[in-house]
């Protein structure tokens, strides 16, 4: 856990911002894979942890602004657990590390709550994504849609105004977590040559994220499949001439995340066709990181890197006719299908839970409803604190291709038949995680090779 005072200055600046009401947070329950006893690695709820810093399951907390009461929920556990678990300290020594001398039995959760609302109080919580939740807020609220319906907008704009802006401690957890990742993608990058397995290179990163005592930050894609966006299938073998993408993360002990993609050759060298669209896609990534300072809006950086593609796809005669309107109907979203990135923190995506458009739109910037544009996660202006993965791609899908090619979609501006040659390509896609600076940026973690050059040295090189 960081400091208590970490965690007392954050509830502190909640209540400021909520002004009055009762606000709860419910933590995350242990989840069966298969019977009770045998639950999936357990994750906190990331805005618990990043108002109480508690890091186990079964707990409840409350904020109760007007009385300016912080209380934790949370029952001792008994011999018998302890049987099983070993020692625990109390609910009462653990919530002294938030900062909280108060603390009750969960059974007290409910009473808490009604009294409130007996009293007329506002009561704030945010918007539940597990099953559980959803029915104990419904429980709570006496109404089983509450969950659903009755979330409070004025805590998810406060989460999400505290949240976006990482402190030096954050940066530094996020740093640890990509300190990991280096090492993953370098074990990796050596380990990739013809005739091995995806699994293997997939096991071997996510063994190293383990041995350091931290976890995958989301399912590994480690794929030669790399047209598809979001591949967790790991039962290829590599030949020569496929490309190889990696997109992983680890998250730290305190459970700040990484987001790394690279896309390396299999069989070592690049083609000069794989290198074309490298290249394009390498110039994209740089020349967005250069984009990134306070003041500008994410969706800016986006539409310049669909510009860059654009062209790029232009010189290579993948595209045709002018690109100014060729953007503007969205016809290079078949090779850019998603957003330049998001923001990352205690979640990759960070705070996705909360709602998309909460984190990464508001008043001044409004969501593209233009297929590809409208996957953008966070499109706003950039502040100081902010952490941004910075993830162009170019992909040949062919699904997508058939499906436009079919319907004669965009053919003023893209060429069916040069695509033809690219049918097998997949697809390359070049990621880092980027802190905004007060004068600009600063891009996380040790550099893990990107140019060609740098790429090629190390592949294969076991
Ligand atoms: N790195 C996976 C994602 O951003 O969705």
């Amino acid at each position: 856990m960081f400091d208590s005072k970490v965690y007392i200055q954050r509830r502190n600046r909640l209540k400021e911002q909520i002004k009055s009401g009762l606000i709860i947070f419910l933590g995350n329950e242990e989840s069966p894979m298969n019977y009770s006893a045998n639950p999936y690695h357990f994750r906190q709820d990331s805005t618990f942890l990043y108002f109480f810093g508690l890091d186990f399951p079964s707990l409840a907390a409350v904020i109760d602004v007007d009385e300016e009461r912080d209380i934790v929920f949370g029952n001792d556990v008994g011999i018998e657990d302890i049987i099983w678990m070993g020692f625990q300290p109390s609910i009462k020594e653990r919530a002294m590390q938030a900062g909280i001398e108060e603390t009750m039995p969960l059974d007290k959760l409910e009473e808490t709550v009604k009294t409130a609302v007996q009293k007329g109080k506002k009561v704030h919580f945010l918007p539940p994504y597990r099953p559980e939740t959803v029915i104990k807020i419904g429980q709570l609220m006496n109404h089983p849609d509450a969950g659903k319906d009755h979330s409070s907008e004025d805590l998810i704009k406060a989460v999400v105004e505290q949240r976006s802006v990482k402190i030096k401690e954050e940066v530094e957890e996020m740093e640890k977590a990509l300190s990991v990742t280096h090492e993953t993608y370098s074990v990796a990058m050596r380990m990739t040559k013809p005739g091995i397995y995806e699994r293997e290179i997939a096991g071997k990163m996510e063994g190293i994220v383990l041995s350091h005592g931290y976890t995958i930050a989301f399912p590994t894609i480690l794929t030669i499949n790399g047209q598809i966006l979001h591949n967790h299938y790991h039962g290829n073998i590599l030949k020569e001439g496929q490309l190889l993408v990696i997109d992983s993360g680890a998250e730290s002990s305190l459970h700040y995340a990484s987001d790394i993609t690279r896309t390396i050759p299999a069989g070592g060298k690049f083609s000069p066709k794989q290198k074309e669209i490298y290249e394009i896609v390498l110039n994209a990534q740089g020349s967005s990181i250069d984009a990134i300072k306070p003041g500008t809006k994410f969706r800016d950086i986006h539409l310049q890197v669909a510009r860059i593609i654009a062209d790029g796809m232009k010189e290579l005669g993948l595209m045709k006719g002018d690109m100014d309107e060729a953007l503007e109907a969205g016809a290079h979203a078949l090779f850019f299908p998603h957003g330049l990135g998001h923001q990352i923190g205690l979640d990759v995506h960070d705070m996705e839970n909360l709602g998309e458009n909460y984190v990464g739109y508001d008043d001044k910037t409004k969501r593209s409803d233009k297929f590809g544009f409208a996957y953008l996660r966070f499109a706003r202006e950039l502040q100081p604190g902010f952490v941004m993965t910075v993830e162009p791609g170019i992909y040949f899908i062919p699904a997508l291709i058939d499906k436009w090619k079919g319907e004669n979609k965009f053919t003023q501006f893209i060429n069916y038949e040069k695509i033809e040659e690219y049918r097998d390509f997949g697809g390359i896609r070049i990621e880092d995680d980027v802190l905004v600076t007060e004068s600009g940026h600063r891009v996380l973690g040790m550099p893990i090779p990107k140019t060609i050059e740098d790429v090629e040295e190390i592949t294969g090189k076991e």
